[in-house]
């Protein structure tokens, strides 16, 4: 994922006796892409596999994963999702209400209270949280790290986490199969980020301390999400008493206000924009306050665009979205792939001399068609699909 960071003790060799405190440790390597890809290794008091029970959890766990419409049931068309109107859920799991989905990638909006009993660990899915409400810290076994208002969390598949949250939450969650990933392309063959990359490798934070005692003994139950299953795993013992770790899996935040977003003569693609990517499933873009295209009789809202191999969903933070009427702070709005899509009569042209754009948005758009949810069918605005109408 990014650079090798590391906290904690650890010993000089890895796979060799350590010792802390006079007790020998436990090792665990966790590991992407089979044993070919990113890892990371930490060091635990007791054996993270001191699994006691594996039992389905108790609760429903239906809104959550989604139920998909099946496309002949509804009409190609565009549409506008009213996230503000999803149901309140009283954890972190019962807060989730899944609005498009596929095999690969799940889109949602969370609502209410996070806090929970359990830990969580997405076994299925890489987890990209976008908040839109709500601060905190979230708890990792590989230590704690402080997120707010307009940051992105990435929280690696596997990763047993929780959120200590203050206040109401609200956030706009992508999961991702196979991985969610800084896009390749803007690491140079060191794997640093390129100079012309649109963040730097300071902009991305880890966990900042390891777990205090109390917060180790969060872990003891587990809840994991794995073919579309969640399982409560307890534990003997906590595996977050961890002594320290080091590689390149970890979670990580990243303020979508440090992105640094290029302007030009003329309009340029929104692929600049890009901020994380799925490999072959989708991208995920940051649309950010800046400047806009400069050039004379530049015209810097969207054109009309057809990009054929692509559905596209956009989550409005806040700002006045030039190319779209009719959505508002926490809209989520669809274009699917087949159809052409742009701004709304007026907009266009009305863009013509505007210096700067106060827009925050999130996009993502994936490369294998999304099924609207029964829940986001519930929350859709109808009056979205004739506000092209003159
Ligand atoms: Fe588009």
């Amino acid at each position: 994922m990014l650079e090798r960071r590391t906290l904690g003790h650890l010993p000089a060799k890895p796979h060799t006796v350590f010792k802390h405190n006079g007790k020998v440790t436990t090792e665990y390597v966790f590991t992407r892409d089979g044993f070919a890809g990113g890892f990371s290794i930490s060091y635990h008091e007791d054996a993270p596999t001191n699994m006691k029970s594996a039992e389905f959890v108790s609760f429903d766990t239906t809104r959550m994963l989604g139920i998909a419409v099946p496309f002949h049931e509804l009409p190609n068309a565009r549409r506008h999702v009213k996230t503000w109107e999803a149901k309140e859920g009283k954890d972190l799991l019962d807060s989730r209400t899944a609005i498009w989905l596929n095999d690969t990638t799940r889109l949602s909006v969370v609502r209410g209270q996070i806090q929970s009993e359990y830990a969580f660990s997405n076994g299925q899915f890489d987890e990209l949280w976008f908040i839109y409400e709500g601060k905190g810290t979230l708890l990792t076994m590989m230590g704690a790290l402080e997120y707010g208002p307009n940051d992105y969390v990435l929280i690696p598949r596997g990763t047993a986490y929780k959120f200590l949250n203050q206040g109401t939450f609200e956030a706009f969650l992508t999961e991702g199969s196979p991985a969610i990933e800084i896009p390749a392309e803007y690491k140079n063959p060191h794997g640093q980020l390129k100079l012309e990359a649109p963040f730097t490798h300071r902009d991305f934070r880890s966990p900042e301390r390891l777990l205090t005692e109390k917060e180790q003994n969060q872990f003891l139950n587990i809840a994991s999400l794995v073919s579309n299953t969640v399982t409560m795993h307890s534990y003997q013992t906590s595996p977050a008493k961890v002594i320290g770790w080091d590689g390149s899996v970890y979670p990580i935040v990243f303020p979508i206000l440090d992105f640094l977003p290029k302007t030009g003569k003329i309009h340029l693609p929104p692929n600049l924009h890009q901020t994380f990517s799925s490999p072959q499933n989708f991208v995920v873009c940051s649309f950010v306050p800046r400047l806009v295209d400069y050039g004379e009789g530049a015209i810097p809202c969207p054109y009309p665009h057809s990009n054929v191999h692509c559905d596209e969903v956009i989550y409005y933070v806040r700002g006045n979205f030039t190319s779209r009427k009719g959505v508002s702070e926490r809209s989520a709005s669809f274009h699917p792939m087949g159809l052409p899509h742009g701004p709304q009569p007026g907009n266009y042209l009305a863009s013509v001399g505007h210096k700067s754009t106060d827009e925050l948005a999130v996009m993502v758009d994936t490369f294998q068609p999304l099924y609207l949810t029964r829940a986001g069918l519930e929350l859709q605005d109808p009056a979205y699909l004739n506000s092209w109408i003159e």
